[in-house]
Order: structure tokens, then C-alpha cells, then sequence
């Protein structure tokens, strides 16, 4: 039994995770956390550690899944006006994974190929969150029209 699903929300002392997850659920069944401010960037950076741990990631692939979240996260924040992400052990027969669903009702991505692009920004940013976050994970799935908001859902496989 993995004790990610006794951690009730990841950070029980933090306002921030308002899980839609109660404590005892079962390991499989996804935490949620809102974003909508700093500090929640720095509950889902330590849940969707502590979280990549439990599944026996490698500490550099753990950091590869907590840099994702961090920059998906952020997006959310910075360029969608707040969201939430959901964060999901699998247990598949093909192997152990973590599912990030990162979701936001902003303004959606206008230029998606653009935006997976180095150093291409709306912002004051580098430009290096989308698509560094993309070759971090195994699989990367955008879903974002202008007006209807953006939703990426990414899968990374523990590999040994
Ligand atoms: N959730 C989102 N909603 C709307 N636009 C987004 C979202 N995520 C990314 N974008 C668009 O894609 C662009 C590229 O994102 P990316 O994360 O690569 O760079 P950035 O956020 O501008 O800078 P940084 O390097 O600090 O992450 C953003 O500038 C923004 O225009
Ligand atoms: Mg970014």
C-alpha cells in the first residue's frame, strides 16, 4: 500500500490544497489542487514530489515530473488567470506512472506550435516552460482553443 493515498491532499496544512480527494481514498484516484497563487505552485511542486516517490521514480526523473508540473502550473497561473492540476498515480499492467492534468479557463493558446517553441513568449518569460515541460514527460497532449481555456495532460513511466 502506497501512503499516497493517506496524504490527505498532499500538504494538509495549506489552505492551498483543496482536494477534491478524501483521506483514505484509494492510491489510484487523483489529488487536485487549485493554483491561484505562488504559494500553491509550491504545494504541487511538493505533492507531485512527494507523489513521484511514493511510485519509486529515480530522484532525477521525480525532478523531471516536478519541473513539468512547476512550469505547467505556472502557465496556468501567469497566462491563464489561475486553474487547478490533478495529480495521478497509475498502476497499469505496462508499468507505474504519474498523470498531470494541468486545466485553466484563461484565454486558451492561439499559437500552439508557436507556443511549444523555444523562446517564443506573450510574456516576460524565457519562453522555455511549454516545451521544456513537453520533453520532460512521456506523452503531452494540449488541448486549448482561443476563449475555451486550456487543458495539457501529461503522462511520465517510472522506467526502472
Ligand atoms: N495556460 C496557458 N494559457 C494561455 N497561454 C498559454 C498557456 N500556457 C502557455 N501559453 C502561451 O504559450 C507561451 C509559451 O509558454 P512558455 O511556458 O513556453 O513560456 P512563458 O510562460 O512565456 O515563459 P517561461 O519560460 O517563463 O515559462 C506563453 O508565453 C503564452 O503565450
Ligand atoms: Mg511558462
Amino acid at each position: 500500500m502506497t501512503p499516497a493515498g493517506g496524504r490527505p491532499g498532499g500538504a494538509p496544512s495549506s489552505p492551498a490544497a483543496a482536494g477534491t480527494t478524501k483521506p483514505g481514498s484509494p492510491p489510484d484516484e487523483p489529488h487536485t489542487y487549485q493554483v491561484r497563487t505562488e504559494d500553491d505552485l509550491l504545494t504541487v511542486r511538493h505533492a507531485v514530489r512527494a507523489a513521484s516517490q511514493d511510485l519509486g521514480f529515480p530522484l532525477v526523473d521525480q525532478t523531471r515530473v516536478v519541473t513539468a508540473a512547476s512550469e505547467l502550473a505556472r502557465n496556468a497561473l501567469v497566462h491563464g488567470g489561475g486553474g487547478t492540476v490533478a495529480v495521478e498515480p497509475l498502476h497499469r499492467p505496462g508499468g507505474v506512472g504519474l498523470r498531470l492534468v494541468v486545466s485553466d479557463k484563461g484565454p486558451g493558446i492561439a499559437d500552439l506550435e508557436g507556443a511549444l517553441t523555444d523562446g517564443f513568449t506573450t510574456g516576460s518569460g524565457l519562453g522555455h516552460g511549454l516545451g521544456g515541460a513537453q520533453r520532460l514527460m512521456h506523452t503531452f497532449d494540449v488541448c486549448s482553443s482561443p476563449g475555451a481555456g486550456t487543458t495539457i495532460t501529461a503522462v511520465r513511466w517510472r522506467t526502472r
